[in-house]
């Protein structure tokens, strides 16, 4: 298979704000049909170098899209050849005002844009598939290669030309993305691949422990386990400001990195388990930044090895079926999203040794919880979060001035949008019971019922 022969027949999704375009490329995937995501009026030029079989428009508002400079881009593309599908009844006036049909099968003369009434909302209906699947396979011409079995394949020879007979490094979290991307290269370079764990500090309670015992068992001598947390600690003392503290464990990282790499003589590649969704919410794209992610901004300009990056264009739920076919273990298959800063974004203010103590008791107890109440695969990811408010209360008619706990819970496809849990009122009973029982420096703890956007997961 050639290099590119898999990602060649895209679709590119052009986002025009609102946060439903990923939900709409996620469909496209699923078609089998390669699609990636750029913002509205990104410069023609650009457009016409990713080589798209066609454009889908989607998002709101729709007004962007029929402004006279905007209703000029659009035909700029049709005349570049592209076929068009406007997402979304607020686009139709734009389809009308362009000549544009609903109906979707390939144009005898010349190239047109097509309307359909469905958006990202309604997008896993059945006739939205269809219009998708008739915009991408008649219109467009894409064949259905896009499989997790292909881009494995894809992805092994690109590794193999890429880093050729050079050592390569690994930083594993413990979370499926990285495992993934060391897997993955594991496969395709063999023994040149070593694989590093860092301690931060801020992983939850047992986590290092569990971690290491399943990557010293799949990757042999070839796995290092680091304990950096006293460095990491040291380099957060005293920030409360929540990008600072991601720039800053993300540099430190690097350099732990760096160091380790150090030692195992020349080093030329770094491997990263990144996402596409971090990818297009750090910036890349032009879309704008909303949170620096640990494995992707932060990054010090010093860097000394080079970025590999082998997931960068898969979603959360290709990179579970990648997982699958690589034969990883259940266990970290299905294992909730952990951000890369670990509980430092989950401690809001200042962190210290003695709140990361207390957020790992109290996030134990409530994953023990969950799981009791047989939930632990029904939700996406939940945590508890400790807030810098300190709150009066009562313990044996005594007064007490304690920690409050908040308490997250969120369903979600691919981390992008998110809504918030009604976990069942006993279990959030025994959460707040027990937290409040056992780690006695808590005297609250509050329910978090926001949905992404406008929250976002993590609280910092
Ligand atoms: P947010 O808070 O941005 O989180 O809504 C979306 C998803 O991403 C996870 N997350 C991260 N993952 N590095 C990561 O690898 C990070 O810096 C990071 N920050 C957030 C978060 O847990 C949620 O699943």
């Amino acid at each position: 298979m050639e290099r590119d022969s898999l990602t060649r027949e895209k679709v590119l999704v052009l986002d025009l704000g609102g946060h439903g375009s990923h939900l709409i490329a996620r469909q496209v995937r699923q078609l089998q049909v390669y699609c990636e995501i750029l913002p509205f009026m990104t410069s023609l030029e650009r457009v016409l170098e990713a080589k798209p079989r066609g454009v889908i428009l989607a998002g709101s508002p729709a007004e962007r899209a029929t402004s006279k400079q905007a209703t000029g881009y659009v035909e700029a593309l049709l005349d570049a050849g592209i076929p068009i599908l406007a997402m979304g009844s607020g686009l139709q006036r734009l389809v009308r005002e362009l000549g544009g049909t609903n109906e979707i099968v390939r144009a005898d003369q010349g190239l047109t844009i097509y309307g359909t009434r469905f958006e990202a909302k309604t997008i896993d209906q059945p006739e939205a598939e269809a219009a998708l699947q008739s915009f991408t396979g008649q219109v467009c011409g894409c064949q259905p290669t896009w499989t997790m079995d292909s881009f494995i394949e894809m992805s092994i020879q690109d590794i193999r030309a890429e880093v050729g007979g050079e050592p390569v490094v690994c930083g594993l979290s413990g979370g499926v993305d990285s495992t993934v991307a060391a897997a993955l290269v594991h496969r395709a370079v063999g023994n040149q691949l070593t694989s590093i764990f860092v301690d931060h500090g801020f992983m939850r309670k047992h986590e290092v422990e569990e971690v290491t015992g399943i990557f010293r068992e799949r990757f042999g001598d070839n796995f290092i386990a680091v304990d950096a947390h006293e460095r990491f600690w040291a380099r957060v003392k005293g920030v409360t400001d929540p990008e600072m503290k991601r720039k800053r464990i993300g540099a430190e990282f690097i350099r732990v990195f760096e160091e380790e790499a150090a030692k195992l003589g020349r080093i030329e590649y770094l491997i990263q388990g990144t996402l596409y969704p971090d990818v297009v919410e750090s910036g890349a794209g032009e879309a704008g930044l909303v949170k620096s992610h640990h494995n992707v901004g932060g990054l010090p300009e010093d860097m000394s090895l080079k970025l590999l990056e082998p997931l960068r264009w898969l979603f959360k739920d290709e990179v579970r079926e990648v997982a699958q076919k690589l034969g990883l273990p259940d266990e970290l298959v299905w294992r909730q999203p952990f951000p890369g800063p670990g509980l430092a974004v989950r401690i809001i203010g200042e962190i210290t040794p003695e709140k990361i103590e207390i957020l790992q008791e109290a996030d134990h107890i409530l994953r023990e919880e969950i799981k009791k109440a047989g939930l632990e695969r029904e939700i996406w990811q939940y945590f508890a979060v400790l807030t810098d408010t300190k709150t009066v209360g009562v313990h044996e008619q005594q007064r007490t001035y304690g920690y409050m706990v908040g308490i997250r819970a969120v369903d979600s496809i691919d981390g992008m949008t998110a809504s918030w849990v009604p976990l069942p009122y006993p279990v959030l009973e025994s959460i707040s019971h027990r937290i409040m029982q056992e780690v006695k420096v808590v005297n609250r703890v509050v329910y978090d019922i926001s949905s992404k956007p406008p929250s976002t997961i993590e609280w910092e």
